[in-house]
């Protein structure tokens, strides 16, 4: 049974060795952050962090990614903070959100290496499709991430993911908080 370190954790699947990763993510490991992009174009949504390298995980089997370390988009911060992620948000660089995923991972993977890419070189990294067409915003995302990195900007953390359900039930009129069913059935 293929084992491998999933954001940190040891983890072994008990599927088939043949299966790609990207089925095993999201439907084994509930890790949907990783997205399919459903057949039709292939605009990179999936992608996850390989030892260290942004790769595809539609096209990785279970048995490649047997011993390896993957970061999934759930695993690059636990608060949305990281840099790529900061930078996508303060430059309005997320239309619909589909393709955002696979380009935050490409971008961080880059930055990892290279904390001052060039235009090419963000271009070159990231060959991300993105239906909505944010392009000229990307780049400007990823530099910024950089420049974050670098420590020559800083930019105020995301909000923390999630909200409770009595905050959306004050925030939406049509909700309505259902209770917990208590344990003792009264
Ligand atoms: S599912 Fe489309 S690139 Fe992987
Ligand atoms: S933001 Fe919609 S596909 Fe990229």
């Amino acid at each position: 049974m293929p084992r491998m370190t999933i954001n940190d954790r040891p983890v072994e699947f008990d599927l088939d060795p043949q299966m790609p990763l990207l089925y095993a993510l999201r439907e084994a490991a509930n890790l949907t952050g990783t997205k399919s992009c459903g057949g039709g174009d292939c605009v990179g949504a999936c992608m996850v962090i390989v030892d260290g390298t942004a790769l595809r995980s539609c096209r990785i089997t279970l048995a490649e990614a047997e011993g390896r370390l993957i970061t999934t988009i759930e695993g690059l911060s636990r608060d949305r903070s990281h840099p790529m992620q900061q930078a996508m948000v303060a430059e309005q660089a997320i239309q619909c959100g589909y393709c955002t995923p696979g380009i935050v991972i490409a971008g961080a993977a880059l930055l990892d290496r290279n904390s001052a890419p060039t235009r090419a070189e963000i271009e070159d990294a990231l060959q991300n499709l993105c239906r909505c067409g944010v392009y000229p915003r990307l780049v400007r995302a990823v530099q910024r991430a950089g420049r974050v990195i670098q420590r020559r900007e800083s930019i105020s953390a995301a909000p923390a993911p999630g909200i409770e359900a009595a905050d959306a039930a004050q925030r939406v009129p049509a909700l309505r908080a259902v209770p917990e069913p208590s344990d003792s059935g009264d």
